[in-house]
C-alpha cells in the first residue's frame, strides 16, 4: 500500500515539476525587482530584518536557503545573540503537514508565523509591533496594496510567508527520477539502502513513511531519559504522560543538507543518526517511554549503515547539490 502510494505520487509530482526548472543554491531573494505576486511578498518577508526587535534577525537567518532552509548549528541565535533551545529544521515540504514543529504546538503555516517572531529567544517582537512597523514602511503598504488590495495586516503577513513556503515542495531529487523509471538516476548502494529503509530490519519506513517520509504522527526514539536529555516534546502541548519524549516525526526530504539532525541537534551527521538507530542504548542508556520499534539493536554490517546513508542522500534536491 504504502509503496504503491509512494510511487503514484512519486512521479505524479515528477511531472508536475518537469515543467519548472529548480532554483539555484541562494541566500538572497530568488527575483529581481520588486516582488509581483503573493509568493514573492512572502519571501521578501522571509529574509527581513524589520520583523525582529532589533532588526539583526530575519526567518532567514535560522532557515538558510542554501542549507535546505535549517540552520546548521545545533541551537541558533537569535535577537541580542539569545540561543534558542531546539534545532532549527528544514522549511521543505511543508505544505501537506497538519502539524508544524516538534511538538506541533501550529497546525497551519499560516499560524505558524507568529512564533519565531515572538519568540524572546527568535526575533523577539510582538506581532502588533511586527506588523505596526510594516504599516509605517511606504514601500511594504505599496507591495501589500498592490497584491492583496490592502495595507499589511497580520492576516496577511502570515498568508504571504506561508504562501512562499508552499513554493519549497522538492521533487528534483535523483530518488524521485528513479522512482520516475531511470534506473541509474541513483547507485545500487543507495537502492540497497532503500530496501533496507522500507523493510522490517530497519523499520524506518514504519515511521518514515508518505512521499516525504513522514506519517506527520508523534514519535519517542529515546531521546528523552529525564537527567540528560529533558525536552518532554509533545507532553508540553498535550499534558498525556503517553506523549513524554515524543517528537515529530520529521520528513527526510533534503536530510543531506540540513544538519546537525534531531530537536537538539545532537547528531552532526547522518552517520551518527544510523550509529544511533543501530544501537540506541549505546548513546543514550536509560532513555523513558522509548518506542517498542525501538527496543532491539538492529546490528547493521558497515556496509548497511552506508546504504542507507546513500538512500538517504539520493533524496536530496538539484537546487541543493553544490555544483
Ligand atoms: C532564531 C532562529 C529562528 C528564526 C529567526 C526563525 N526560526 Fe523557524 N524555527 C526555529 C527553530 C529552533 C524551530 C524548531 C522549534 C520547535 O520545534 O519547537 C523552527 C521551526 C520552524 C518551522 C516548523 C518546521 C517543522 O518541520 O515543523 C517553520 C515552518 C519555521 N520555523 C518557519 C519560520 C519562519 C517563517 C520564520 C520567520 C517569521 C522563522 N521560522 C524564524 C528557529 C528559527
Ligand atoms: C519509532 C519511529 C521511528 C523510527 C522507527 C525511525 N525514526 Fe527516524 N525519526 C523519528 C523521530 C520522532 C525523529 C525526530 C526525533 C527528534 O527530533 O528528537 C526522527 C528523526 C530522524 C532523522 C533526523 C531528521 C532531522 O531532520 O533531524 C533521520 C535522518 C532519521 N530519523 C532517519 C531514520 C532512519 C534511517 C530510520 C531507520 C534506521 C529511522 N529514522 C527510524 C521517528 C522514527
Amino acid at each position: 500500500m504504502g509503496r504503491l502510494r509512494l510511487l503514484i505520487v512519486a512521479v505524479a509530482a515528477l511531472v508536475i515539476c518537469r515543467s519548472m526548472t529548480p532554483r539555484e543554491p541562494v541566500n538572497e531573494l530568488s527575483f529581481k525587482g520588486d516582488p509581483q505576486t503573493q509568493e514573492q511578498l512572502g519571501e521578501k518577508l522571509f529574509f527581513e530584518k524589520k520583523l525582529s526587535a532589533d532588526q539583526s534577525i530575519s526567518c532567514a537567518s535560522c532557515h538558510i536557503p542554501s542549507h535546505g532552509f535549517a540552520d546548521t548549528v545545533a541551537f541558533s541565535t537569535g535577537v541580542g545573540g539569545r540561543r534558542g533551545k531546539r534545532n532549527a529544521p528544514g522549511c521543505t515540504n511543508l505544505s501537506g503537514r497538519p502539524y508544524l514543529f516538534y511538538d506541533g504546538r501550529a497546525p497551519t503555516l499560516e499560524d505558524q508565523v507568529r512564533f519565531p517572531i515572538e519568540d524572546k529567544l527568535e526575533m523577539g517582537l510582538p506581532i502588533e509591533k511586527a506588523v505596526g512597523r510594516l504599516q509605517a514602511d511606504k514601500k511594504y503598504v505599496a507591495l501589500f496594496t498592490k497584491i492583496y488590495g490592502a495595507p499589511p495586516s497580520q492576516e496577511r503577513l502570515e498568508g504571504a510567508i506561508a504562501a512562499f513556503e508552499r513554493t519549497l515542495e522538492t521533487s528534483h531529487t535523483p530518488f524521485d527520477r528513479y522512482m520516475a523509471g531511470d534506473s541509474l538516476a541513483i547507485s545500487a548502494s543507495a537502492i540497497r539502502g532503500r530496501e533496507l529503509f522500507m523493510g522490517s530490519k530497519t523499520k524506518c519506513f514504519d515511521c518514515h513513511f508518505s512521499p516525504d517520509f513522514t506519517g506527520d504522527e508523534f514519535r519517542n526514539i529515546g531521546l528523552y531519559d529525564g537527567v540528560k536529555l529533558k525536552d518532554t516534546g509533545r507532553y508540553v502541548i498535550t499534558r498525556n504522560a503517553a506523549d513524554i519524549g515524543k517528537f515529530k516525526v520529521p520528513g527526510l526530504r533534503n536530510v543531506a543538507v540540513t544538519a546537525p539532525y534531531m530537536h537538539n541537534g545532537m547528531f552532526r551527521t547522518l552517520k551518527e543518526v544510523i550509529e544511533y538507530y543501530d544501537d540506541p542504548y549505546k548513546v543514550v542508556p536509560k532513555p523513558i517511554n522509548m518506542d517498542t520499534l525501538m527496543a532491539k539493536p538492529l546490528k547493521l554490517t558497515a556496509e548497511e549503515k552506508l546504504d542507507i546513508e546513500q538512500f538517504l542522500i539520493s533524496l536530496t534536491d538539484d537546487r541543493f547539490v553544490k555544483k
